[in-house]
């Protein structure tokens, strides 16, 4: 989390820094700050909140110079307060950080032994005031910033800037992601390359334990052991459209709407439409796993409780999943026959990276399933597959996780092909299948305004439940977090027929029941569970489609038609009223439908 950028320039800093940080704020905004130099002496400004509100502190007390760096916020230690806000100060330095400084207790108590007076709670104020240490007993700038990163432990990227030292910044990677751009006679360094794209296309991406001493002519770089290494320089093109919110209010309306088209885009890298069958992209070899292991967070972890119900009932593969925080402490043994897949938007969240890093060298296959090729899951597994959904601006994730469904979908078809679970007919179905899905979610984005209607009414309550069965359990819990993240009403999915074993007693005319319910093999048992409701006065809102809601729309307060779907990819076409209801309502409640409260897009944190 955090979002950090600098800039050695030829132009005035601060409209740079402040542009570029619009481009991260989605990893943090609890408070943000800026510093430039000018003519070598260092001055920032520091805020609370959002970054418009260091823009209206800047628009008073505005910064100049060519050389700067700026920060925006996700808290971890220390409250959000001015004085906890990035940069640091400590001496001619001054730092911004993204991650955690796991040693920083002890760092603080020897530094405060030795007389230096803390200003902040940050574990980041430890590196400005250790750097500023080693330069005050007689080191270089460059000499003091390695002494201190050979003294730091944990997870981190850090941007340096020194009073005094107009072509000088130095940037270092450890666990958390760093990019540095190329500009002309300019040089940037950014958490990711997208909030670099409007600067520069040329990017080289700092490899773990890396550091760079960065001038405005070039980069040299290090390795963990202080080697000068050689790091490739990239040509990224970042479709400009994609991070832009277009005709819409919100990323997160855009990136709904999306979803036909880039579900397809997917699917078109992985589907070879001649054959009518799955073409992956890499090799990977199902016959001989005896199990598969899944893991992810968040809306990507919902992603691989409906990739279970593929692999296990089309493949015949037993499959656990785990959430990453959990799986990672967990310890699971593991036989050396298991393929292992990691899935991630941002590539980047912290728990997963560990859980990856747990597996490798133990699984027969670690796959990553991301939407950033560059990301740090993506370069540590064996092989890895791009959902490619484009740039997720939104904190809640929605087309990726239709991507990541797409993409783990041709996973199950060719595991079951290759471990003649199905024969070519019964490829050549679900292919079919999934090639119709970008249509589906298409026919079912456009009932949008029967849930803005629904919205209106779900914004009152104060809890609400989702009911799903077989693969539409998890986009029961998908439902559920997305209402809580954007709307903060407290939703809880279950399976439908769970809700009588304790949940049901919640039920009265106040608590809205939202049931997911295709009409497939499970149908009537999910509607026995919603008249079971029903009968107890619940306010049910059904989820069906057109055969669904004639044979069981009687009784329930408010019905949504979606289209007929195969039920292999029902999951996706749910995955629609799951999201709009929860923008919608968020909408109502008027709440920050982009950047929710407390929430970062990139949980590059424990
Ligand atoms: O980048 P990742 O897919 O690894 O992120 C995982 C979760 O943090 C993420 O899905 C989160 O739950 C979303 N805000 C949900 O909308």
């Amino acid at each position: 989390m955090c979002g950090i950028v600098g800039i050695l320039g030829n132009r005035p800093a601060t409209p740079v820094i402040m542009e570029t940080l619009h481009r991260l704020e989605y990893r943090g905004y609890d408070s943000a700050g800026i510093a430039t130099l000018d003519e070598g002496k260092m001055q920032s400004r520091r805020a609370v909140g959002k970054l418009s509100e260091l823009e209206t502190l800047l628009a008073e007390q505005p910064l100049s110079g060519t050389s700067g760096i700026g920060h925006t916020r996700w808290a971890t230690h220390g409250a959000a307060n001015v004085e906890n806000a990035h940069p640091h100060r400590a001496g001619t330095v001054a730092v911004v950080h993204n991650g955690i400084i796991e040693n920083f207790r002890e760092l603080r108590d020897e530094l405060t032994a030795e007389g230096v007076n803390f200003a902040s709670d940050t574990d980041t104020e430890v590196v400005a005031q250790l750097c500023a240490r080693y330069i005050a007993a007689g080191k270089t700038p460059v000499e003091a910033a390695a002494a201190t990163l050979a003294r730091l432990q944990g997870a981190f990227a850090l941007g340096f800037l020194f009073e005094g030292e107009h072509d000088l910044m130095i940037a270092a990677r450890r666990g958390s992601p760093l990019a540095i751009g190329h500009g002309t006679g300019e040089m940037f360094i950014g958490s990711d390359a997208l909030a670099l794209a409007p600067l520069t296309n040329r990017i080289t991406y700092l490899e773990e334990g890396d550091w760079a001493v960065l001038t405005r002519t070039g980069a040299e770089i290090f390795d963990a052991l202080g080697n000068p290494v050689e790091r490739e320089l990239r040509i990224v093109n970042v479709d400009q459209v994609m991070i832009d919110k277009g005709s819409y209010r919100h990323f997160m309306a855009k990136e709904i709407h999306e979803q036909p088209s880039v579900m397809a885009f997917a699917l078109s890298h992985y589907l070879n439409p001649e054959r009518t069958a799955v073409s992956l992209p890499v090799e990977i070899d199902f016959s001989g796993l005896d199990r598969l292991v899944l893991v992810a967070c968040g809306t990507a972890f919902y992603a691989c409780n409906v990739a279970k119900y593929w692999f296990e009932q089309i493949a015949r593969i037993p499959v656990e999943i785990d959430v990453a925080s959990e799986f990672r402490y967990r310890e699971p043994p593991m036989s050396g026959r298991e393929g292992a897949i990691f899935i991630s938007q941002s590539g980047e969240t912290a728990d997963t990276l560990a859980a990856l890093r747990y597996v490798r060298g133990k699984a027969a296959h670690v796959l990553a399933v991301v939407n950033v090729p560059e990301s740090s899951i993506s370069r540590e597994a064996d092989a890895s597959l791009q959902i490619m959904a484009g740039p997720e601006i939104s904190v809640a994730s929605t087309k990726a996780f239709t991507c990541q469904l797409s993409v783990l979908a041709t996973l199950a078809i060719a595991a079951a092909r290759q471990r003649d679970a199905i024969d070519a007919t019964g490829e050549t179905r679900l292919v079919k299948a999934l090639t119709g899905a970008p249509q589906l979610v298409a026919q079912a984005i456009k009932q949008e305004p029967a849930m803005e209607a629904a919205s209106r009414d779900l914004a009152k309550a104060r809890d609400i439940l989702f009911l799903g069965r077989g693969p539409l359990f998890p986009l029961a819990l998908e439902g559920a977090l997305k209402l809580k993240e954007l709307s903060y009403i407290h939703a809880e999915g279950y399976p439908s027929g769970e809700l009588k074993h304790g949940p049901i007693a919640l039920i009265d005319d106040s608590v809205p029941v939202i049931v997911f319910a295709p009409s497939d093999d499970l149908f009537d048992k999910t509607v026995s569970n919603m008249e079971e409701v029903m009968a107890r006065g619940g306010k049910v809102l059904l989820i069906t489609d057109e055969q669904g809601a004639e044979a069981a729309s009687h009784g329930t307060w408010r019905t949504i038609v979606l289209p007929a779907t195969d039920p292999f990819v029902a999951p996706m076409v749910y995955a629609v009223p799951a999201q709009l209801l929860a923008y919608h309502t968020a909408l109502e409640k008027g709440t920050d439908v982009d950047q929710p409260r407390n929430l970062a897009k990139s949980v590059t944190v424990e």
